[in-house]
C-alpha cells in the first residue's frame, strides 16, 4: 500500500448551505465511487473553495457521507481574475495497492473546463431512450446494446420489481409510507450479458414474472412515490457511470441521466402500441383483447405524464422519433446513425 492522490472539483449554482454541501457530497461520491475506495482508506482531505463561497466549510459534507476519520481541512484559493466562480476542489489522499497513473480524477459542471483532458478520458457513453409504455424501446434498446456493445438496462423492468415485490407482500401500492417503509428489504440486482438483462430479488430471478399485467399496475403506481424513485435513479446513475449504457424508460434524459451524449424520445399512435402488445402477447399463445390493452396503456400512459415526481416528458435535447410507420430495424438505424456521430464526433 502506498498514498495516493485524488482530484477532484465542481462548480455551484448558488453560495447556500444546501447548493455547496450538495455539490460537495456529489464530488466525493463520484471520486469514491470511480476509485472504488473504502471509507477507512481515505487518510486525508484538503478541500479548497473560491473566495465567493462563505456559507458553510465544504469539509462538512465529508462528515455527512461518514468520512469520519480522515484529517480535514478546508483553506480558500487564490483569487485570480477570470478564473472559475463558486468553485469547490479537493485532494484526497488515500492508500491503496494501485497505481497512481491509475486514479480517476473527477471534474463535474463547470469544473469539466479545468481538464477536458480527463473529463474525455473517464466519460462513458449513454444513450438515453425514453417514451410510452409500447413505443419499441426495449426492443430497439437491445439491438443497440448487442451493436454497439452497451449495457442494455432497462429502468422499468426495476420499477415492476419493486411493485412485484408490493403485490407478493401485500403492501398497499398506493400508500407512499406502506411502500417506503419496505424498500430496505427490497434488493434488486441486475445481471447482463450479450445486451439482455436478468433481474432479481435477492436471489430469484423475477425476469418473467414481472411482465404480468397486474405488475405493471403495481409497477405504476409504485413508480411516482418519491421515495422509491429517489432509490432506483441512485442506482440507474451508478450503472451508468461504471459502464457504457443504454438506458430505457421515463425519465432517463430529463432527469436520471441529463448529460446522456444521446436522447431519444420514441412515440407511437397508441393504437399501433396496443396492435405491438397483443402481438407480443398471441407469440406467447395468450389470446388478448385490444380494446382493454389499449385502455390500460392510456391509464399507464395518464399516470406516467400526470405523475408529479419525474413524468414522461420530451428532454429539451432529445430526438422525437414517431415510430407509428417504421419497422424496428428503421428505429434502430435511425438511433444508431445518432450513435455514431457521437462516437467520431
Ligand atoms: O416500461 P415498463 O412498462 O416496463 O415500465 C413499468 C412502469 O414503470 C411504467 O408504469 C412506467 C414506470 N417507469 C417510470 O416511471 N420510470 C422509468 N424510468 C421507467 C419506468
Amino acid at each position: 500500500m502506498a498514498t495516493r492522490c485524488i482530484r477532484g472539483a465542481i462548480t455551484v449554482e448558488a453560495d447556500d448551505r444546501t447548493a455547496v454541501l450538495a455539490g460537495t457530497e456529489r464530488m466525493l461520491r463520484e471520486i469514491i465511487a470511480q476509485n472504488n475506495i473504502k471509507i477507512e482508506d481515505i487518510s486525508s482531505i484538503i478541500f479548497t473553495a473560491t473566495d465567493d463561497i462563505k456559507s458553510v466549510y465544504p469539509a462538512v459534507a465529508a462528515r455527512a457521507i461518514g468520512i469520519v476519520d480522515a484529517a480535514l481541512m478546508c483553506v480558500q484559493e487564490l483569487y485570480i481574475e477570470g478564473s472559475l466562480r463558486k468553485c469547490i476542489r479537493v485532494m484526497v489522499s488515500i492508500e491503496s495497492d494501485k497505481a497512481q497513473s491509475e486514479m480517476n480524477h473527477v471534474y463535474l459542471e463547470g469544473a469539466k473546463a479545468l481538464r477536458p483532458d480527463i473529463v474525455k478520458k473517464n466519460s462513458k457513453l449513454a444513450v438515453a431512450i425514453d417514451g410510452p409504455a409500447g413505443s419499441g424501446k426495449s426492443t430497439v434498446a437491445k439491438l443497440l446494446a448487442k451493436k454497439y456493445s452497451l449495457v442494455y438496462v432497462d429502468t422499468g423492468a426495476m420499477y415492476r420489481a419493486v411493485g412485484l415485490y408490493c403485490l407478493e407482500n401485500n403492501i398497499d401500492a398506493d400508500s407512499a409510507d406502506a411502500v417506503a417503509q419496505v424498500l430496505e428489504d427490497i434488493d434488486i440486482r441486475l445481471e447482463n450479458s450479450e445486451g439482455m438483462q436478468r433481474i432479481y430479488l435477492a436471489e430469484r430471478d423475477v425476469t418473467d414474472a414481472i411482465r404480468t399485467q397486474k405488475a405493471a399496475e403495481y409497477a405504476s403506481k409504485v413508480a411516482a412515490i418519491p421515495a422509491v424513485r429517489s432509490a432506483l435513479v441512485e442506482l440507474q446513475r451508478s450503472l451508468a457511470e461504471k459502464q457504457s449504457v443504454v438506458m430505457d424508460g421515463r425519465d432517463i434524459g430529463s432527469n436520471v441521466l441529463k448529460d446522456a451524449q444521446v436522447k431519444v424520445y420514441l412515440d407511437a399512435a397508441v393504437g399501433e402500441r396496443a396492435e405491438r402488445r397483443c402481438h407480443e402477447l398471441a407469440e406467447k399463445g395468450i389470446v388478448a383483447d385490444k380494446t382493454k390493452i389499449e385502455q390500460e396503456i392510456e391509464q399507464r400512459d395518464k399516470n406516467d405524464k400526470n405523475r408529479q415526481c419525474n413524468p414522461l416528458t420530451v428532454a429539451p435535447d432529445a430526438v422525437i422519433i414517431d415510430t407509428t410507420e417504421m419497422s424496428i430495424e428503421e428505429v434502430r438505424d435511425a438511433i444508431g446513425k445518432l450513435i455514431e456521430n457521437k462516437i467520431k464526433g
